[in-house]
């Protein structure tokens, strides 16, 4: 016969056993009930990401062509553009300065700078990147309204190969490039993406 010891052990066990299990349960499932976590997404270093990467943005070789005005930008210092050329609807200049007039599918030693396809965003979807806040790049990023409706997935393999993009590397004439690598930069804003598209304040 049990003794009334040996009860009060059960007892305990028995009282003691199922709270275990559920204690193991939760913190077994727990990651899955945060979206975050389940999903691989943190928004502290998605944010971190970001800001990392922001430094290329307002480098004068990608923010030349993203000005807060209407006409596209040179040199380091970002001075008027040559010639008073300016944005036109579609990006591409207004006749007779259309961009293509100067720039071609290559940099021109001692001449104009160029890819297949030079121009900069038109006049309904200037994507300025000028005189942002990292922060306020970064919604610019993600809003449809402002962004030619891309997701953060499309900025992103625009970022990967763009000619445009690609071109802030290899501006030929001496012209300074951003400090981060491409690959640095593509990188980060992966992982901005993939870690949930959070922006710094
Ligand atoms: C009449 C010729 C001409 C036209 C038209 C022209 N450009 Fe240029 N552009 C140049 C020359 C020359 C340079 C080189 C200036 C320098 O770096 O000293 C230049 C430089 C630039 C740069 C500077 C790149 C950098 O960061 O160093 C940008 C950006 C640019 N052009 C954009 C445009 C865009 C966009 C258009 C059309 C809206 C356009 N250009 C039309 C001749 C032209
Ligand atoms: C010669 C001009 C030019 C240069 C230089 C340039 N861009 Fe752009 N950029 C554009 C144009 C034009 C678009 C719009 C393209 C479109 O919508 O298809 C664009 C779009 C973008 C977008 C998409 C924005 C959005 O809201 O979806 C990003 C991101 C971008 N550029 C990054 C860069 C970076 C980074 C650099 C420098 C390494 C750079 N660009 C240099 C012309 C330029």
């Amino acid at each position: 016969m049990a003794s009334k010891r040996d009860r009060d052990r059960r007892g305990i066990r028995y009282s003691v056993m199922p709270a275990v299990c559920l204690c193991v349960l939760v913190a077994s499932v727990w990651p899955l009930l945060q979206p975050e976590a389940a999903s691989g997404q943190d928004s502290v270093a998605s944010q971190k990401a970001f800001a990392d990467a922001a430094q290329v943005f307002f480098h004068p070789r990608c923010l030349n062509c993203h000005p807060a005005g209407d006409a596209p930008l040179i040199k380091d210092d970002s001075q008027p553009h040559l010639f008073g050329v300016k944005r036109g609807a579609d990006g591409k200049g207004v006749a007779p300065l259309s961009c293509a007039l100067c720039h071609r599918d290559a940099n021109q030693p001692g001449g104009p700078p160029g890819v297949p396809g030079w121009h900069m965003p038109p006049e309904h979807m200037p994507m300025v990147f000028q005189g942002r806040t990292p922060g306020e790049l970064c919604r610019q990023l993600k809003d449809p309204r402002h962004n030619g409706g891309r997701t953060g997935v499309q900025v992103i393999e625009h970022i990967d190969k763009d000619p445009l993009v690609l071109w802030g590397w290899s501006p030929g004439q001496g012209r300074t490039v951003p400090k981060m690598s491409h690959e640095d930069f593509a990188a980060k804003m992966h992982e901005w993406v993939k870690k949930g598209c959070a922006c710094p304040d």
